[in-house]
């Protein structure tokens, strides 16, 4: 019984641990409320395109680095200088755990990706939106959203 138990608690996990996506307009709507439009000089659309480059919108991504830590959510923020995972140190410059990093309201990424984007080099700390987003026309990426 109580194994029978575990067997489908665990497996509950597992389909909460898939990759919880958001869409696109979705998430400009909670982008655009967390004042995110123009936050440092940077657009709705440089945010959009560099949650599309490094999470492909999945809110729950986490993938492990070269260097043993891990990278979290949507904008898969760094285990080693911004958020507490336990498992490895960090500076935690976020004071927040990982975890709550994956939270689906976002509140705790998009907090801890001001602190980032504020820092020197701003957007530049994502190596993706350097490679992919940077200097590209941008704005069809919010096309045809409403953001209310
Ligand atoms: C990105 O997400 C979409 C929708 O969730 C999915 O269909 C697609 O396969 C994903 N692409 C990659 C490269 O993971
Ligand atoms: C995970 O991180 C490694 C190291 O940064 C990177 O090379 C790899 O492309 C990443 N994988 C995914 C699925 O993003």
């Amino acid at each position: 019984m109580a194994r029978v138990l575990l067997i489908s608690l665990a497996s509950c996990l597992l389909i909460v641990n898939q990759a919880s996506s958001i869409r696109r307009c979705d998430l400009a709507r909670v982008l655009h409320e967390e004042h995110l439009d123009g936050f440092e000089g940077y657009s709705l659309s440089d945010w959009l395109c560099l949650a599309f480059v490094e999470s492909n919108f999945s809110i729950s991504k986490v993938n492990e680095t070269a260097d043993g830590s891990f990278d979290y959510g949507i904008f898969q923020i760094n285990s080693h200088y911004w958020c507490n995972d336990y498992q490895s140190h960090s500076e935690n410059f976020c004071h927040v755990d990982c975890e709550d990093i994956l939270n689906p309201n976002l509140l705790s990424a998009i907090s801890c990706a001001k602190m980032i984007v504020s820092g020197s080099g701003g957007m530049k700390n994502w190596i993706e939106w350097r490679l992919h987003c940077a200097g590209q026309p941008l704005s069809y990426w919010k096309t045809r959203c409403r953001l209310g």
